[in-house]
């Protein structure tokens, strides 16, 4: 019967599992976002760095060379213990592992002076609420920089993206426009100081063995990327072989 899990247990479902191919993952360990979110912690070389939704931890390891402490938190204790994992292989000494929901952080108000996350927020259940718990954690001035997929906008193009990020993974809540990212960043008291755009090509099929899509799921995700109008397939830049180009933003906003 559907509708068994919660969220965070449909997360956790997903993610646990799939921990190792995280840390491995190509896309996930580099990238022009994982470069400018690394940049912005070495300009904040902050005390106590926060990942939010730290996945195979890449922005974990990057905040750590610039960081004395590194918090990695993670719904997922799979997910986390391969980052404890890796960050031992690494040899990164000053960082660790917290299980938790980002909507509900077990940290002190104030207690973090940097925080980033990347490719998580659109699998939270409560944007806003993430956010104001993010901004509780630091103290006014501090910097956070949240970089996610975003939804191009109009409803043509938004209605595609998602349905086919759910087809794929069922624990997917929603890419945000930029404007929603706007609104929820400044309704938790972070002023926006830069906001940058990436375009990010999805290559299919490690796309959907990332995250073990199931056949059925796969098939009408392909159907749904066949049939779509050639408004769709020309901003998504649809390929033959299902592979699309993704759009993303990061955003630098300081603690007000
Ligand atoms: C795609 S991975 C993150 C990738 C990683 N940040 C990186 O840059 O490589 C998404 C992660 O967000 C975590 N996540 C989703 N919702 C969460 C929540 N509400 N609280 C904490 N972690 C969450 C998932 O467990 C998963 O590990």
């Amino acid at each position: 019967m559907a509708g068994k899990k919660s969220l965070s247990a449909l997360i956790d479902h997903q993610f646990g599992p799939r921990a190792a191919a995280y840390v491995a993952s190509a896309v996930h360990s580099s990238g022009p976002d994982l470069a400018w979110i690394a940049e912005r912690a070495e300009r904040a070389q902050p005390c106590t760095a926060l990942d939010l939704g730290a996945g195979g931890g890449h922005v974990s390891y990057a905040m750590a060379a610039h960081a004395g402490r590194v918090i990695a938190c993670d719904l997922s204790d799979q997910m986390l213990a391969a980052v404890a994992e890796t960050a031992r292989a690494k040899d990164l000494d000053n960082l660790e592992t917290k299980a938790c929901d980002v909507c509900a952080l077990p940290l002190d108000d104030g207690s973090i002076d940097f925080a980033a996350s990347r490719f998580s927020a659109h699998h939270w259940q409560d944007l806003d609420a993430a956010l104001r718990e993010c901004r509780r954690v630091m103290p006014a001035g501090a910097t956070a920089v949240f970089a996610d997929a975003v939804s191009p906008g109009t409803p043509l193009l938004d209605t595609h993206l998602q349905a086919i990020e759910l087809l794929r993974d069922p624990s997917h809540v929603r890419d945000y426009a930029i404007e929603e990212w706007v609104a929820a960043l400044q309704g938790a008291s972070f002023a926006i100081q830069e906001l940058k755009r990436f375009r990010l090509r999805i290559d299919f099929k490690p796309w959907i063995e990332r995250m073990q899509t199931p056949p059925d799921h796969e098939r009408a995700l392909r159907s749904l990327q066949m049939q779509a109008p050639r408004e769709v397939a020309a901003h998504f830049e649809i390929g033959e072989d299902g592979s699309y180009t993704l759009d993303c933003a990061g955003f630098e906003v300081r603690a007000i």
